[in-house]
């Protein structure tokens, strides 16, 4: 989709040139029980009347959330006009504009309108939030909305009417940095979009060598540097743990290392650590039939992480940043590990795999250890991990782990922002208690309670050397049913996360 920035000032009588423009579809918010204001009131005016007297009738009510189609309104140059509703001016909130958009967006694909102008992002101030957040919110819910996957199919459905063209308003004195918001609106909806893609994609054709190709593009078509690492090199680096669940495979582990250096080259990095397993069978402990297929959404860890460093690199922030993904299947097979098996990580701790279904952990462990060698500023790992953390948190809010209080409420903080939300959950020494193996330093499974917070305690065990969380997003990547597919979470948590990080 195609966006852009005007400056306009609804508050100009009747602006021939603003009120006369033509567009398939005027996008304009009201509140709620309030007086018409801005674009909605120059549309009155230049249409005599046409939205107060809906406003009287009680067919145009503000209320949040919906939303009222108009054709052939006289006296503007637009084709339609959407009004949407805004709820109550005093509850006015991030989540009330949020909210609107999302439902103005709706609304505006039904219409079939190719282009639009849409006014909602200088409608009223959001409290707690600049114009620029306003505008790289909808331009990042409108890349949302408008995303298709459609790869797969042989013949892509034809698309009636689809939204080409966006134009938001803005008032003349924030057109600077609206224009900086909305490349970062951009960068995200495209790092969601490949974030996305990826997920969706069969296991059969994102594999974990399709998972290094896509970074060796990316770093063909962006400032960013790939190395991969094959087999033999991550048998050298005595990455016991990551190759034995690989072993299972006839598909060939990846080691992907990218690099983005936006930052003065001794600054310390970030490093972004993503699971991707890109088939999760269970292994030897099989899982069950039902939903099987959503097992390859479990390199959605690593898919966000690309996506993430697409963003990043788009957006050219002053920072450095690793993203690390540790990618291959876990299935069934003569060589695959065994429930019993002992095993030795790239950290010298010997792991006793009770479940092979318990992967993640294995894989992600060696790539928290590789991670010493940049002394990263802080080091946040990403996994679709354990189905405990959709009990614990549903598919709301990602499972937020780290022992740094200060790094936790930065990720939190960020998630809010993004509208990409995360929950605390602990990861204190107590639990490592039910980590215990009778015959190895320490065991890939702690039993059913707190099982989520049992596989962030495993993760902290090779995590000691510098500061680190852990995102549990099995309940936020992806959505099951009929709306099944990826939703490209948390990709704007994380970048969101690496542009406050620049600016400190
Ligand atoms: N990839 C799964 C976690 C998962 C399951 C994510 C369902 C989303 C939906 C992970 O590898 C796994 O299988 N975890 C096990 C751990 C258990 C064996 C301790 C789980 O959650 O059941
Ligand atoms: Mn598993
Ligand atoms: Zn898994």
């Amino acid at each position: 989709m195609d966006f852009s920035i005007k400056a306009c000032d609804w508050s100009k009588a009747a602006d021939k040139a603003l009120i006369g423009g033509k567009t398939d579809c005027i996008v304009v918010g009201v509140f709620d029980g309030q007086a018409l204001s801005g674009a909605a009131l120059q549309i009155d005016r230049a249409s005599k009347g046409v939205l107060s007297r809906l406003v009287k009738t009680g067919e145009l009510e503000g209320k949040a959330g919906t939303t009222v189609t108009l054709r052939e309104v006289p006296g503007i140059g637009a084709a339609r006009v959407l009004v949407v509703g805004l709820g109550r001016h005093d509850e006015f909130s991030p989540k009330a504009y949020t909210e609107a958009t999302r439902a103005a967006l709706r609304a505006l694909q039904g219409t079939h309108a190719g282009d639009a102008l849409w006014t909602l992002a200088q409608v009223a101030p959001v409290p707690g939030r600049d114009g620029a957040w306003a505008v790289r919110t909808a331009v990042q819910l409108a890349c949302d909305a408008a995303y298709r996957f459609t790869q797969m199919k042989s013949k892509p459905e034809p698309v009636r009417g689809a939204l080409r063209k966006l134009v938001l308003s803005v008032a003349a004195d924030d057109l600077q940095a609206a224009r900086v918001a909305l490349k970062r609106g951009l960068a995200i909806g495209r790092g969601m979009d490949l974030a996305r893609d990826l997920a969706n994609l069969p296991g059969n054709v994102c594999t974990p060598t399709h998972l290094a190709n896509t970074a060796r593009k990316l770093a063909r078509e962006l400032k960013l540097k790939a190395e991969i690492l094959g087999q033999k090199q991550i048998a050298a680096l005595k990455m016991g743990s990551f190759l034995s669940v690989a072993k299972g495979s006839t598909e060939p582990p990846q080691f992907i290392v990218l690099k983005y250096e936006g930052g003065p080259a001794k600054a310390a990095p970030i490093v972004l650590v993503g699971k991707g397993i890109t088939f999760d069978s269970g292994g030897i402990s099989l899982k069950p039939g039902e939903a099987m297929d959503e097992m390859k959404y479990d390199m959605c860890g690593a898919a966000s992480v690309l996506g993430t460093m697409r963003a990043v690199a788009e957006m050219g922030l002053k920072l450095n940043v690793i993203g690390v993904v540790p990618t291959c299947e876990n299935m069934p097979s003569g060589n695959a590990n065994k429930p019993g098996d002992i095993v030795t990580s790239m950290s010298g701790q010997t792991i006793e795999i009770l479940n092979t279904d318990a992967e993640g952990r294995l894989i992600l462990c060696d790539a928290l250890t590789y991670v010493e060698r940049f002394r990263p500023a802080a080091v946040v790992d990403v996994a679709t991990l354990t189905g405990a953390c959709i009990i614990a948190l549903g598919h709301v809010n990602s499972g937020l782990f780290s022992k740094s209080d200060a790094l936790a409420d930065q990720l939190l903080e960020a998630g809010r922002n993004a509208g990409d939300t995360a929950w605390r959950l602990p990861v204190e020494d107590e639990y490592q208690e039910q980590l215990k193996s009778n015959f190895a330093d320490v065991a890939n499974i702690g039993g059913r309670p707190a099982g989520s917070v049992t596989a962030a305690c495993f993760l902290a065990r090779f995590a000691g050397k510098y500061e680190w969380a852990h995102l549990d997003i099995a309940g936020t990547a992806w959505k099951s049913g009929a709306a099944k597919g990826a939703t490209g979470r948390p990709v704007p948590l994380l970048t969101q996360f690496l542009m406050d990080r620049e600016g400190r």
